[in-house]
């Protein structure tokens, strides 16, 4: 049988989904209730980061720590992948001593061909087209505030960016509409949204974008891996912050998501982030909770 991995949004259905939203709610409410749950015991996670993170490791650490397995932490600068040695190679390797493989690095190209080569499950813990566990989280923490997201309108304000490209698959996946705005020549690359995809209106006023909407969204206007860019950035997308100016043209209970970390003052206001209408903290929260159902998916399958 061929071996599932999560290396986009798109990888999973919606009956999939479901499934694992529902697992989601079961091992939170165990986490929160103290109450053991080992279902990977003695199974290990090796974690291998070629950019920086807090939450992504934290989350996927302790979430493998709590299903009663281990979690290895390798990164480009003490591993041999920062030698040089090839992707193939390794994923021969490190999939032989594992039970299943969390990858954060640059091009999807890299893990597209990590996965090829590996005998356990592979996840995403993002590149720089796709972020799919963070808008899973994302997802999940709009479901738990608001109930069903299918029909709602979510608002992207900012860069075309990873999450970005995650939100447009989960959009398809999901039957919400996307509203986005990007600064012009930061526009979405066509070459990563499916054909067909109807989910989305572009809009040129950042504010238009977030009338009507149920949720507003925005991240970082450099991702990593682009930082020579931060110059031109800053000027490009000067008007792009979610302020309270922008959430007022939005629903009256939009909620605001920024997967963090945040810039207060530049892609977000603070009034707006540390206000009444953000569920960042949730939202973090949230990566534990719904990469523990993923792990337990991917590892036992449906259970
Ligand atoms: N949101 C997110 O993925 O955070 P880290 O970069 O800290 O992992
Ligand atoms: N778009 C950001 C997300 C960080 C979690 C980046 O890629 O740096």
């Amino acid at each position: 049988m061929a071996i599932k991995h999560y290396l986009q949004f798109a990888d999973f259905t919606l009956d999939e989904y479901e499934y694992l939203i529902e697992r989601t709610k079961i091992i939170k409410r165990k986490f929160k209730n103290y109450e053991p749950y080992h279902p990977l015991l003695d199974r290990t996670l090796v974690m291998v980061f070629e950019k920086n993170s807090t939450r992504t490791r934290l989350s996927f650490e302790a979430g493998m720590h709590q299903l009663g397995g281990a979690a290895i932490y390798l990164n480009t600068r003490d591993s041999q992948l920062g030698r040089g040695e090839p992707v193939e190679d390794a994923a021969q390797v490190m999939s032989r001593m594992c039970d299943i493989i969390m990858i954060r690095t640059f091009g999807q190209e890299i893990i597209n061909r990590f996965s090829t080569n590996s005998r356990v499950p592979v996840i995403n813990g993002l590149t720089n087209e796709y972020h799919p566990c963070q808008v899973f989280a994302d997802v999940f923490t709009y479901i738990e505030h608001r109930g069903s997201i299918t029909g709602k309108t979510v608002a992207w304000v900012g860069d075309a960016n990873n999450m970005l490209y995650s939100w447009l698959q989960a959009a398809e996946v999901f039957g919400f509409h996307l509203n986005v705005s990007t600064p012009e020549g930061y526009d979405i690359n066509p070459a990563l949204v499916s054909s067909d995809n109807q989910r989305y209106t572009a809009f040129k006023n950042p504010s238009d974008a977030c009338v009507g909407a149920d949720l507003v969204t925005t991240d970082v206007w450099t991702s990593m891996g682009y930082e020579e860019e931060n110059a031109a950035r800053l000027h490009a997308f000067d008007g792009w912050i979610v302020d309270s100016a922008k959430m007022k043209r939005a629903n009256k209970d939009a909620l605001f998501m920024h997967c963090l970390p945040a810039h207060r003052g530049e892609e977000v206001s603070a009034e707006v982030i540390d206000g009444p209408q953000s569920v960042v903290w949730d939202e973090a929260e949230n990566r534990l909770h719904v990469q523990k159902a993923l792990l337990e998916y991917l590892v036992l399958g449906r259970i």
